[in-house]
């Protein structure tokens, strides 16, 4: 049963050209992916419907798109643009692998604004790099984007956030190449906290982040949480989606009045990405 009135609607990518033949971040393992491409292919192709069909056991909308030949990394729509009342804002990627999925994000996102589940779709000045939600991620609790810069977003497309959605965009620079994106170790949950890796952010992040958020609201993440992609999750309410966790995650979040659902995402992990990455949020309001 959805628990908002509007339901969160989603957007995803098929995966039908999926694979894992180049490596932009540390997690991704081309060559695991040769050793078994048609048995990690069918795994994938299982994981994105097994997810697909946990989100919308949560209450969730998705809305299912094409992928294209030669652009497996599509599969990640969280990094193809920052969507807040019905405006999504284009990303322009780092990785030359990438830069081909801006064309055709662009024609996706034109087609939804055809549909209606878009109003407008803009594009950002040229001579930044931003990876869209997967590096600017809104806080419903506190009404503002925390924004990641550094290994893939520059720190000036800061600036273009906050002025083309009119709300704060608090920056925090990232220090590792394991956590490329914000996204990868940091998530605010429905209920108000932040599950983040403290080891992801630059002593400055943290302490913006601390001075923003009392220590009973953060939870702090683990190592293995990272190994496990289980800080990229997708938050409906007090339901937390995310790839195969641990008992004493599980335990943790529990304790806080959060519900886990796992899915084995093993083959999306390959490429560096989880839950949170493998969808786009296209129904979030500054005002819930
Ligand atoms: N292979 C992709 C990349 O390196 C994974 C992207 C995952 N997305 C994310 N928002 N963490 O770009």
């Amino acid at each position: 049963m959805p628990h908002n009135a509007v339901p969160l609607r989603l957007l995803m990518v098929e995966p039908t050209y999926y694979n894992v033949s180049y490596a932009i971040n540390p997690w991704m393992a081309p060559d695991r992916w040769k050793q078994d491409p048609a048995g990690l292919y069918a795994q994938a192709q299982a994981a994105s419907a097994a997810l697909r069909a946990a989100l919308e056991a949560a209450g969730a909308v998705v809305e299912m798109v094409p992928g294209t030949p030669g652009l497996p990394d599509m599969v990640f729509p969280a990094n193809a643009a920052v969507v807040l009342n019905g405006r999504a804002l284009l990303s322009r990627f780092q990785h030359v692998e990438r830069r081909g999925e801006e064309a055709r994000f662009l024609a996706i996102f034109e087609g939804l604004r055809a549909r209606g589940l878009l109003d407008e779709v803009a594009q950002l000045p040229e001579g930044c790099f931003q990876e869209g939600a997967g590096d600017c991620i809104w806080d419903a609790t506190r009404g503002h984007f925390w924004a990641g810069w550094g290994p893939r977003s520059s720190r000036a497309a800061v600036d273009a956030l906050a002025t083309f959605f009119g709300h704060g965009v608090v920056p925090l620079q990232l220090v590792s190449d394991r956590c490329y994106h914000l996204d990868v170790g940091f998530c605010p949950l429905g209920g108000g906290h932040i599950f983040y890796l403290p080891a992801a952010l630059t002593p400055e992040a943290l302490e913006t982040l601390r001075a923003r958020v009392a220590p009973e609201w953060l939870i702090e993440a683990t190592e293995e949480d990272l190994r496990h992609f289980n800080v990229n999750a997708v938050c409906l309410g007090h339901t937390v989606v995310m790839s195969q966790s641990t008992p004493r995650l599980r335990a943790t979040l529990q304790s806080r009045g959060y519900h886990l659902v796992e899915v084995d995402l093993g083959p999306f992990m390959l490429s560096g990405g989880g839950a949170f990455c493998m969808t786009l949020n296209l129904s979030q309001q500054s005002v819930p």
